[in-house]
């Protein structure tokens, strides 16, 4: 009887094993959360999943300045992407959502967005035997909300691009470059002030700036800390793979890269707060060059087929 029990657990860590190699090491809660962000049953009319708004096509944004919701409202703020967050610190564009798991929660209840309660959504994952039996083969016997926003925060962090044209730069093969390319990053660093804000490796501060785009009706941070300082501040977007995330900023203003860096040239006045930008005064050609080094920060997408298959095994 032991041994054949000490069998069969060789055997299932085995397999275990083997499906871990198969689906390059995708976790059975990022399985599950990825199901669960592709899944509509979260939204009230069971009509609208996460990935409606954050559309993998899209840079896992909407594709639109703004995004509508479960019952075709149009949002108030510009879809953000879902990649490179793992090592984010607040969530939306006031960072009003201090980690992912606690982000989750946000668009489900929303009654423009999912219009869920998170008593009904936990409901409906544990009342679907797929879902039952895959939560239950990540060990987890009680599916509430926490365990839902847990499994998708999972998959979330998991979400990276891959390596760009600066990265081969950054590993010390400087002869990936042209001149142009070489000629933006120099501005990017220096003339052009964007790395006072846009650093690290997502080139995001993950802070709040003020850059002139704040209104009446959304003046961003400030609504959140209670602080003027904050006022017109948004939270400093991560620049790598831009292309396929237009249109940008937090209310879809400009629809090409060229907008923005017409813009960052000549950042308007009339701004609510103080903006924090100076005019670049750039020609032409350095605006160019600009451009040919943000091209570099564009890598691969996120491959989505291995989490299909490492969901299939769990069930
Ligand atoms: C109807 C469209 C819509 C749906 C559905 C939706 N989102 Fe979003 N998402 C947005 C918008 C718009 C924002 C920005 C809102 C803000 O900043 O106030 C956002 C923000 C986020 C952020 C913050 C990103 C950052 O950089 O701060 C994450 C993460 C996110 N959503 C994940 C999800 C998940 C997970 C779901 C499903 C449970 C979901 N979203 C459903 C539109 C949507
Ligand atoms: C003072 C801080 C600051 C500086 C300097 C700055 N940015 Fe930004 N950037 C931001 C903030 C904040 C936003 C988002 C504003 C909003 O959504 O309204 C943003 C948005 C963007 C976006 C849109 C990204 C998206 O996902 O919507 C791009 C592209 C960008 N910046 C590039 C640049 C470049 C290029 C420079 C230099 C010429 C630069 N930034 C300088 C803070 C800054």
């Amino acid at each position: 009887m032991t041994r054949f029990l000490i069998g069969a657990l060789a055997l299932g860590v085995f397999a275990a094993l083997a499906g871990l190699a198969e689906t390059g090491q995708i976790s059975p809660l990022e399985a599950i959360g990825w199901k669960l962000f592709f899944d509509p049953l979260l939204s009230k009319p069971r009509n609208t999943s996460c990935a409606s708004c954050h559309v993998p096509e899209e840079g896992f944004e909407s594709g639109v300045a703004l995004g509508e919701g479960a019952y075709g409202d149009r949002l108030p703020r510009s879809t953000p992407t879902v990649v490179n967050l793992a090592e984010a610190q607040f969530f939306f564009w006031d960072g009003r959502a201090a980690s992912l798991e606690e982000q989750v929660k946000g668009p489900i209840e929303n009654p423009i967005e999912m219009d869920l309660s998170l008593e009904e959504a936990a409901e409906r994952v544990r009342d679907t035997p797929a879902y039952a039996a895959a939560f239950a083969k990540a060990g987890v016997l009680e599916i509430t909300i926490e365990e839902i926003a847990g499994a998708i925060a999972a998959f979330e962090r998991g979400l990276r691009t891959g390596p760009a044209l600066y990265d081969q730069w950054l590993e010390g093969d400087r002869s990936v470059f042209d001149e142009v390319q070489e000629r933006g990053r120099m501005i990017f660093f220096t003339r052009g002030q964007c790395a006072t804000c846009h650093f690290g490796p997502n080139f995001s501060d993950g802070m709040f700036h003020n850059i002139g785009t704040g209104s009446n009706e959304d003046p961003g941070r400030s609504a959140i800390s209670g602080d003027d300082y904050d006022l017109g501040a948004f939270k400093t977007p991560a620049l790598r793979n831009w292309k396929g995330r237009e249109p940008f900023m937090h209310d879809g203003r400009f629809e090409t890269i060229d907008d923005v860096l017409d813009f960052y040239n000549e950042p308007k006045a009339e701004a609510l707060g103080q903006t924090e930008l100076d005019p670049l005064g750039l020609s032409d050609q350095e605006q160019a060059d600009v451009k040919a080094f943000l091209e570099t920060l564009n890598g691969t997408w996120p491959d989505l087929a291995p989490y299909e298959a490492a969901w299939d095994a769990l069930r």
